[in-house]
């Protein structure tokens, strides 16, 4: 496979903006992502880091601003459309079918799943089944690769919360996407496991040319990871640049001595459902 060129603009935000009630989550946010790059979103809790991955995924729609992904907007499409054009994301709460086997939720990350053709598999029984087959094969290797083969056939629910990130993970790269957006990967994830993650990444990256963009508030994690790293605060990017630029601006430190925590400390996930009203009074 061919290396696409790097270093070009893979996705762009320009004027970004989405409320929520009257809270401005993301506030005009401008930024690019490099193709090929590793790159880390960052900032302190409620900057709008994961509202941002929704609406670039197409979760919410803008209410102003210009997405483009490859050069194509993207900022009025669909999930499913966004993702066909290899842009996939992981969620900062994961999302595995817990009913389902890990191997049946990593297939069914597959595009084209060939089990919603029913049809298909009366009319063209020998393709569907070798499109199953190769889906079945490629799920076992990507199992692998996040060192979760041996729980294939167990239930996504019994998973911990570090094993349904690596599951999410896989599911991701069951698209072979061209650029993975990723929540916290490595929240609740084991710390070798996390520095295996990181490995895979790296090399997707050298071999693929995969774009990544991931929030992550382990600052020895971004600075190993990420060769340019974006700060966000209040629905802004307020620094973007080299890790070792971006840690020494004055602005990023600012805006997060403002919320009384340290760029180092790690945060319990939030949830993406709207915060009751007591949260924000
Ligand atoms: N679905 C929602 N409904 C209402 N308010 C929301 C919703 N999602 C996010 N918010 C609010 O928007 C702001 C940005 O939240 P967001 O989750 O994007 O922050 P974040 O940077 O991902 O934070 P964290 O580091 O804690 O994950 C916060 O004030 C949050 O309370
Ligand atoms: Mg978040």
């Amino acid at each position: 496979m061919s290396v696409p060129e790097r270093n070009g603009t893979i996705l762009e935000l320009s004027d970004v903006v989405k409320h929520f009630g009257g809270v401005a989550a993301v506030a005009g946010a401008e930024l690019d992502v490099r193709r090929g790059s590793i790159t880390a979103l960052i900032g302190p809790n409620g900057a709008g880091k994961t509202t941002l991955f929704n609406i670039v995924s197409g979760f919410y729609k803008p209410e102003r601003g210009v997405i483009s992904f490859e050069g194509e907007r993207i900022d009025r499409k669909p999930p499913h459309a966004i993702a066909q054009r290899g842009l996939v994301r992981t969620f900062q709460i994961t999302k595995a079918l817990t009913k389902m086997s890990v191997l049946e939720n990593m297939m069914l990350a597959a595009p084209h799943q060939p089990g919603e053709q029913l049809w298909r598999l009366v009319f063209t029984p020998r393709s569907a089944r070798a499109r199953e087959r190769e889906v079945h094969e490629k799920a076992h290797e990507l199992l692998k690769l996040v060192r979760l083969d041996r729980l294939a056939g167990d239930y996504a629910g019994t998973l911990s919360g570090g094993q349904r990130k690596l599951l999410e993970f896989g599911r991701a790269l069951m698209r072979d996407p061209t650029m993975i957006m990723l929540d916290e990967p490595m929240a609740g994830v084991n710390p070798s496991l996390g520095l295996e993650l990181l490995d895979h990444m790296k090399r997707l990256q050298d071999e693929r040319g995969t774009t990544f963009l991931l929030i992550e508030h382990d600052m020895e994690v971004v600075m190993n990871v990420s060769e340019r790293v974006i700060v966000m605060n209040e629905g802004r990017v307020i620094s973007a640049g080299p890790p070792d630029e971006v840690r020494r601006d004055q602005a990023v430190i600012d805006a997060y001595l403002g919320t009384g925590r340290g760029a180092g400390e790690p945060s319990a996930p939030a949830e993406e459902t709207p915060p009751s009203e007591g949260d924000t009074a």
